[in-house]
């Protein structure tokens, strides 16, 4: 490697079952990985935690965000290991006051104003999420050499929500009243959060992560024109960011909820792969998604929380329908808190034996 802009590229022949995937490359099984597989139903990952004080500081603490990056892969094996991070940390990079509390999940000071949207300081975030990159960079060097690293940030719609809303939502309501009523004044959100998007993936893109995900949580509650402007038009001028500043890895988009608007998703986007949540119609999805790019997805967490003959079911009905090439067996959402340890083992070696 020469340490230019190659550096990032993937050889195609690679033995990662997830990079042969979404290079359209025949598989002898699909790959897997489960969504929130580091996290709060393992008690490995709670001791962690508690050691680092809380879950930011655990996040910008790479020694110990590479252990809990690392314990679902030592006990299920998955083909791929996703940085242990948040979406929010490129807001809290920004200046964006952000703590996250017991019960209530993450709470911020909100921005309601292109007025407050200018105290931002998009030209420090390298400094504060140098953590994260030396994270990637310590996952690169002590992966098992078939495991893919998968980096990811927030697409820009679903990270505006909890920056206008100040914490989660059930409807998005401020984000998407600003959106209606002041569309150029969002859209310079919306414009921030792109740029500031393919400068951190591009980071972790070069520190060694070999996939990239776009989470877009929220993308389901936009009208049809507001999906267009506000997830696949930013999605697209992130995938052309990260294109023009030489980053070739293959990015995976999550527009979560976003019904039959997926297939213009994965026609305009410019993404490899698709990560269907657990509504999705398989055959649909297979009929209009697969031909155009991977899919991934979709059992339902609550299925993984249940486990024994309906997990099994289903998931061989996924594994039927959509595998085994051009397809990555995941979850439809993150794995719960409340999710058995034992039946992520169990769900890892029905995929890992199936045979269609
Ligand atoms: O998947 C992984 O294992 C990688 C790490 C990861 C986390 N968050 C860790 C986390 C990833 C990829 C995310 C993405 C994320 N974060 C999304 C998009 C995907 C989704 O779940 O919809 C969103 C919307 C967030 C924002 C966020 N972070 C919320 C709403 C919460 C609170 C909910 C909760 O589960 O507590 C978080 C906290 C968070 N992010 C935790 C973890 C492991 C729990 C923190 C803890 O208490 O230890």
């Amino acid at each position: 490697m020469t340490g230019k802009t190659e550096e990032t590229e993937q050889p195609v022949s690679s033995e990662k079952r997830l990079l042969r995937v979404l290079a359209g490359l025949p598989v002898e099984r699909s790959p897997f990985w489960f969504m929130r597989q580091a996290g709060r139903y393992l008690a490995s990952y709670r001791r962690v935690r508690a050691e680092a004080g809380s879950f930011l500081e655990l996040c910008y603490a790479p020694a110990l965000a590479e252990e809990v990056t690392l314990q679902p892969i030592w006990r299920f094996h998955p083909d791929a290991a996703i940085l242990f991070a948040d979406i929010l940390l490129l807001p809290e990079a920004m200046g964006q006051a952000l703590d996250y509390r017991e019960g209530e999940g993450p709470v911020l000071e909100p921005i309601r104003s292109v007025e407050a949207l200018r105290e931002l300081r998009p030209e420090a975030i390298d400094e504060r999420l140098a953590p994260i990159y030396e994270t990637v960079a310590r996952l690169a060097r002590s992966l098992p050499s078939d495991v893919a690293l998968i980096g990811f940030a927030g697409s820009p719609w679903t990270v505006a929500t909890y920056m206008v809303e100040g914490s989660g939502s059930a409807d998005q309501r401020r984000a998407k009243r600003w959106a209606f009523e002041d569309p150029a004044g969002f859209g310079q959100l919306i414009e921030l959060l792109v740029e500031t998007t393919i400068h951190y993936l591009a980071a972790q893109a070069r520190a060694g992560a070999e996939v990239l995900q776009l989470f877009d949580t929220w993308a389901g509650s936009l009208p049809e024109a507001a999906f267009e402007t506000w997830c696949i038009e930013p999605t697209r001028a992130i995938i052309d960011g990260l294109r023009a500043a030489g980053v070739t890895v293959p990015v995976i988009g999550f527009p979560r909820g976003a019904g039959v608007g997926y297939r213009s998703f994965a026609e305009a986007s410019g993404v490899d792969g698709v990560s269907i949540d657990s509504m999705m119609p398989l055959d649909w999805a297979r009929q209009e998604i697969q031909s155009l790019v991977a899919i991934q997805g979709n059992l339902d967490p609550q299925l993984l929380v249940t486990g024994g003959r309906a997990m099994r079911k289903e998931a061989e009905r996924i594994l039927r329908m959509l595998g085994p090439e051009r397809f990555i067996f995941n979850l439809g959402h993150g794995i719960v808190p409340e999710t058995p340890p034992e039946h992520v083992d169990e769900l890892a070696a029905i995929v890992r034996e199936w045979r269609g």
